[in-house]
């Protein structure tokens, strides 16, 4: 590794961030994002903050997000194409929340065409930690930080303790939408892991425990390339 924490790789590189909701993809990969100076890609977050603004998708895929199912693929393969080609991922890019079927993860492959090194890194929880982990999450709704009832510093008054502004439920964390999630995960996204175990792209990182300890077991993963 370069100082700063760069990498010292001339490869451009893709941290592919695999796991079931809940399991701290957003976590670990803003964590990834602020030692490596590779942007976090979050498919989530690109799907909300179209919601948000009321655009055509983002209203359809607030539908499909409340519901606890999948945008289509050609839409998700459609928005990274656009994000990856920005200049900020000329190093490399962290890619949290896609692929999430073998569809999409043959789609990325054909798009990257052996131009990135692509590391997979699946994060294990037992799903009574990650039901726990959604049902407790707020994030603040200006500058998206995350918290979590059940964890400290927990946030009592309801407020951001970074900027002060109002901390909100996702509303794809009720729990009837959150076990939809998980059964989803299990059907479409875990043959994904297969996809990249028989391409010998992947390692698995055990997703328990604190936040930063589980972070320098992914750092040491990354590093180990
Ligand atoms: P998305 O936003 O990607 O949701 P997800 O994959 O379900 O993941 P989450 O954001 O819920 O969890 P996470 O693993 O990031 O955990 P986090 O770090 O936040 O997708 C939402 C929807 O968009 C999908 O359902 C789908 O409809 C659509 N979509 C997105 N991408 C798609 C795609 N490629 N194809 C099709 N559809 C797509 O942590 C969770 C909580 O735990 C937080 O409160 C956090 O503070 C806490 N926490 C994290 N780490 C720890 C720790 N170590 N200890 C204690 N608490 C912790």
């Amino acid at each position: 590794m370069l100082p700063g924490g760069r990498l010292a790789c001339v490869v451009k590189r893709a941290v592919i961030l695999l796991g079931p909701p809940g399991a701290g993809k957003g976590t670990q990969a803003k964590k990834l994002e602020a030692k490596y100076g590779l942007p976090q890609i979050s498919t989530g977050d690109i799907l909300r903050e179209e919601a948000r603004k009321g655009s055509e998708l983002g209203k359809k895929a607030q539908a499909i997000m409340d519901r606890g199912e999948l945008v289509s693929d050609q839409i998700m393969m459609d928005i990274i194409r656009e994000r990856v080609a920005l200049p900020d991922c000329a190093r490399g890019f962290i890619l949290d929340g896609f692929p999430r079927t073998v569809r999409q993860a043959e789609m990325l492959d054909r798009m990257l065409n052996g131009s990135v090194r692509l590391q997979a890194i699946h994060l294990l929880l037992d799903e009574e930690t990650l039901v726990r982990r959604l049902s407790g999450r707020r994030q603040c709704a200006r500058c998206a930080r995350l918290y979590n009832v059940y964890a400290s510093p927990s946030p009592s008054d309801g407020r951001c303790q970074a900027c002060g502004g109002t901390l909100v439920q996702r509303s794809d964390d009720r729990e009837d939408v959150v076990r939809t999630r998980l059964e989803v995960h299990r059907r479409q996204t875990e043959p994904v892991i297969q996809y990249y175990q028989s391409r010998s792209h992947l390692k698995h990182v055990d997703g328990d425990g604190d936040a930063d300890e589980i972070f320098r077991r992914i750092a040491a993963v990354v590093e180990a390339v």
